[in-house]
């Protein structure tokens, strides 16, 4: 299935024919609300005047509904349950918001969101996402490469890891009025992974702004590692010679390895990883198989030559 390979999917890619005819007016429609430009709009128009039927395989590709999206989340922040960020997040104030970039930069500071977003192109990922826990959606997401951003602080020659930070407010985060974790949530990325074209902050999802239960205003998505990887609601950034703390990890490293690359081979000790369970596909789905690197290893193998995969999970 070479199209899962695709880094950019397109619509064409993942909808049959007559579903994006569907979500052409839907997008057309949330594009006249001007909610965020992108060139969303224009592909859809192409893709709908290509010819053609879609065709099983890609079906199954189809991007998960905004309601799936956004109705089964983990965000320990807002809670445990998987309705708790949908129910909890809405008081989340996202605007205005910084991110502090320092450590092993040229230019530390606190970066005003508004002002990144102007010099940053924003652009459609629709990415596969894998959760440790083996369920799996696809999902339409808006961002840019983190790169772009880890340029503008400027990343000095020392630098071999990125260490990221969400928000901690527990009075508009409910989930932090508890130890569940040890607040902030961490976590950590080596520093080729994190300048990867593949790698993404997420600002919206279906060209809307990110909903607060997914991240808002900002978040990491890393479509080859587990969902866990992919921090939401990032309040800072330090570039380190040491690979960082994370949060998961802190907890049970035997569990949640510092790489979490999606591999069907090797298990969680509690569970396999070989298959996973595609949310909205019904209780009565068949699971699917999961792909090494979710499915990206064309793009990322290459950056784990030599490493034993078993060792460093
Ligand atoms: N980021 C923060 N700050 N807190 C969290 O609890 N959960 C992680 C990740 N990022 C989490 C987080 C996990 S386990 C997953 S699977 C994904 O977010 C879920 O993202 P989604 O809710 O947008 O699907």
């Amino acid at each position: 299935m070479p199209v899962l390979r695709k880094p950019t999917l397109n619509w064409s890619d993942v909808t049959p024919k007559a579903d994006f005819m569907n979500r052409r007016q839907l997008m057309m429609g949330a594009a006249a609300l001007g909610a965020i430009a992108s060139p969303v709009a224009a592909e859809l128009e192409t893709a709908a005047a290509a010819e053609g039927e879609g065709d099983p395989v890609t079906a199954e590709l189809m991007p998960n509904t905004l309601e799936e999206i956004t109705s089964y989340n983990n965000f320990y922040e807002f809670g445990t349950g998987k309705d708790d960020p949908s129910r909890y997040s809405a008081g989340l104030t996202t605007d205005p918001w910084a991110v502090q970039i320092d450590g092993l930069v040229d230019k530390p500071g606190s970066y005003d969101l508004a002002d990144i977003l102007g010099r940053v192109t924003l652009e459609e990922r629709i990415y596969r996402f894998r959760c440790v826990e083996a369920w799996s959606m696809v999902v339409p997401w808006v961002g840019f490469e983190l790169s772009c951003l880890l340029d503008i602080a400027g990343v000095q020659p020392g630098a071999k890891y990125v260490a990221f930070e969400t928000l901690v407010r527990p009075e508009e985060m409910p989930g932090q009025r508890f130890r569940t974790l040890d607040w902030p949530y961490r976590e950590g990325l080596r520093l080729d992974e994190a300048m990867h074209p593949l790698t993404i902050m997420a600002t919206g999802i279906y060209d809307e702004p990110l909903p607060n239960q997914n991240g808002a205003p900002l978040r990491l998505v890393v479509p080859w590692k587990y969902g866990f990887k992919s921090i939401k609601s990032i309040v800072r950034m330090t570039l380190t010679e040491e690979e960082p703390p994370t949060t998961w990890n802190q907890i049970n490293a035997r569990e949640y390895g510092f790489y979490s690359n999606v591999n069907p081979e090797v298990s969680h000790p509690r569970w396999s990883q070989a298959s996973e369970r595609r949310i909205g596909g019904g209780l009565f789905a068949r699971r699917e198989p999961t792909l090494m690197y979710n499915g990206y290893g064309e793009e990322v193998a290459s950056l784990y030559d030599g490493m034993d995969l078993a060792k460093f999970y």
